[in-house]
């Protein structure tokens, strides 16, 4: 079995981290912690706070750099073009944002803006997308695509109705079989998708319409749902739906994932001409940790290549290829600082930094899933380094990193004093399931959180929210502030 090596989580040297290119993004100029050209030492240090920004910033502070993310959409669309160019394919790449990644405003419109077509999956999902296009974000251009579970008479599907009458171009994605009538009954024309199971890895079809996943439908279900599209006036089959993991990190793996799916397309289009979208679903990944590595272009060629062959061999023409693209688009643009506000060497086998705010609630993935993000210092970078763990100031023993079990060494600098402690890649998912607002574990509050936008003049603009303070938190528990 092929062993993955431990993830580089930071600096790895009792030396200096030197100034250059940490990964894409990420970069030290002067002994200083670049994201991009935004200069974080600065912005914790507060000394010399940039224009349209007054100090002091609080800590934690969370950064939200949007421009990170039009770039990283352009940046994948022209991979694909370029793909489409050197291979001849014959159909379209389509981008679409899955708001499930980061529903946040300032971030779906950043994604939307680009003209990104948009994933929802629960009917308050509906409620926001709607907003969004009163506020003039969304083109009728752009697809609407609901995935996620609604029978008929939910919230959910009452919304879709309502949702296609107000915009059009909403396009419903079949996951079971009792999800079709209340849109063979509505009498409104809906384009509509059909999910497959086929969340994992399989070698075959037969594999595949055995992995017990609860999202998209066994085959038979797929032919009887593309069986009643047909006879429905009002419908149209336009996408085939087959996700198959997330952070797949493997080129050729993820393609031949996608195998058995790309066999299931071409069949059905033999019988359903309008059936002119393949959409993989999510499972493009992003740089967590440092040492992450994926050859974007490799993967486009290779997966536009096997679309080809297939579509050949069942004498198909090659579809437009969707991609619901959740982690890969918004995982860096986020970050998070703390201040280690204790060093604690109590015989542990590395010495404690413990951080001014919670690990586990911050970014729940390091908890439950082992997840490892990039951690870096954001002062004190020219001193030299030591071996730690990290612990977040909840009392609870899983509040460390690296994660429990995790082989990867984590190295900051030996000097404490006024030491800020970044944790990087963290903008997809981690705050959706940590909750905003609210009371998280053990009372620790929300940090401030300061959103960074590219003006038209391309100088920053800056936006602080201010995160909680304990007596917002008592109220939400019920508490009377009258003592
Ligand atoms: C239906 C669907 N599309 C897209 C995504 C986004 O996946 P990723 O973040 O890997 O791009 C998900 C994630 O769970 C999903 O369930």
């Amino acid at each position: 079995m092929h062993l993955k090596p431990p993830a580089v989580t930071g600096w790895e040297r009792e030396t200096p981290i030197p100034d250059g290119a940490l990964n894409h993004y990420l970069s030290v100029r002067g002994g200083r912690l670049f994201l991009e050209d935004l200069d974080l030492t600065r912005l914790v240090l507060g000394s010399d706070l940039p224009e349209g920004l007054s100090g002091p910033l609080g800590s934690p502070l969370e950064i939200v750099y949007l421009p990170l993310i039009p770039k990283k959409i352009a940046a994948l669309q022209t991979v694909f073009a370029d793909a489409i160019a050197e291979t001849g394919y014959g159909g379209r790449f389509l981008y679409a944002y899955p708001s499930k990644a980061n529903a946040a405003e300032e971030v779906v419109r950043a994604a939307l803006q680009t003209g990104a077509h948009f994933e929802i999956s629960t009917y308050p999902d509906v409620d926001l997308i709607r907003i969004m296009i009163a506020r003039g974000y969304v083109t009728s251009r752009q697809m609407i695509l609901c995935n996620g579970f609604k029978p008929s008479g939910s919230p959910y599907a009452e919304r879709i109705l309502a949702l296609q009458k107000a915009h059009g171009n909403v396009i419903p994605v079949i996951d079971s079989l009792a999800e079709l009538p209340f849109l063979e009954y509505s009498g409104q024309a809906f384009e509509v998708g059909l999910r497959q199971k086929s969340y994992g890895r399989h070698d075959d079809m037969a594999e595949m319409n055995e992995v017990n996943s609860q999202f998209g439908m066994q085959l038979t279900d797929v032919a009887r749902a593309a069986a009643r599209i047909e006879e429905a006036p009002n419908l149209t089959l336009r996408i085939y739906h087959a996700m198959v993991g997330g952070q797949i990190e493997q080129e050729a793996d993820f393609v031949e994932r996608l195998s058995s799916p790309m066999e299931i397309f071409a069949k059905l289009r033999q019988r359903h001409p309008d059936l002119t979208i393949f959409n993989f679903g999510g499972g493009v990944p992003s740089a967590m940790a440092l040492g992450f590595r994926f050859d974007y272009p490799a993967f486009a060629r290779l997966l536009l290549t096997a679309i080809q062959k297939n579509c050949r061999r069942f004498r198909v023409p090659e579809p437009d290829v969707m991609g619901e693209v959740g982690r890969y688009t918004v995982t860096e643009h986020g970050a998070q600082i703390f201040k280690v506000g204790l060093v604690k060497e109590n015989k542990s086998k590395y010495p404690w930094y413990i951080l001014n705010g919670s690990i586990m609630t911050s970014f729940p993935d390091a908890w439950a899933l082992k997840e490892h993000f990039t951690v870096l210092p954001v002062t004190n970078l020219d001193r030299p380094f030591r071996r730690v763990q990290l612990a977040g100031l909840s009392c609870d023993s899983d509040d460390v990193y690296p994660p429990k079990g995790s082989a990867s060494p984590l190295f900051l600098p030996v000097d404490a004093e006024n030491l800020y402690v970044g944790f990087f890649g963290i903008g997809a998912y981690q705050e959706m399931l940590g909750g905003m607002g609210g009371v998280k574990h053990c009372m620790i509050p929300e940090a401030d959180e300061l959103i960074i936008e590219h003006g038209a003049d391309g100088t920053f603009h800056y936006r602080l929210n201010r995160g909680q303070n304990s007596w917002e938190i008592a109220r939400t528990l019920g508490y009377q502030r009258d003592v």
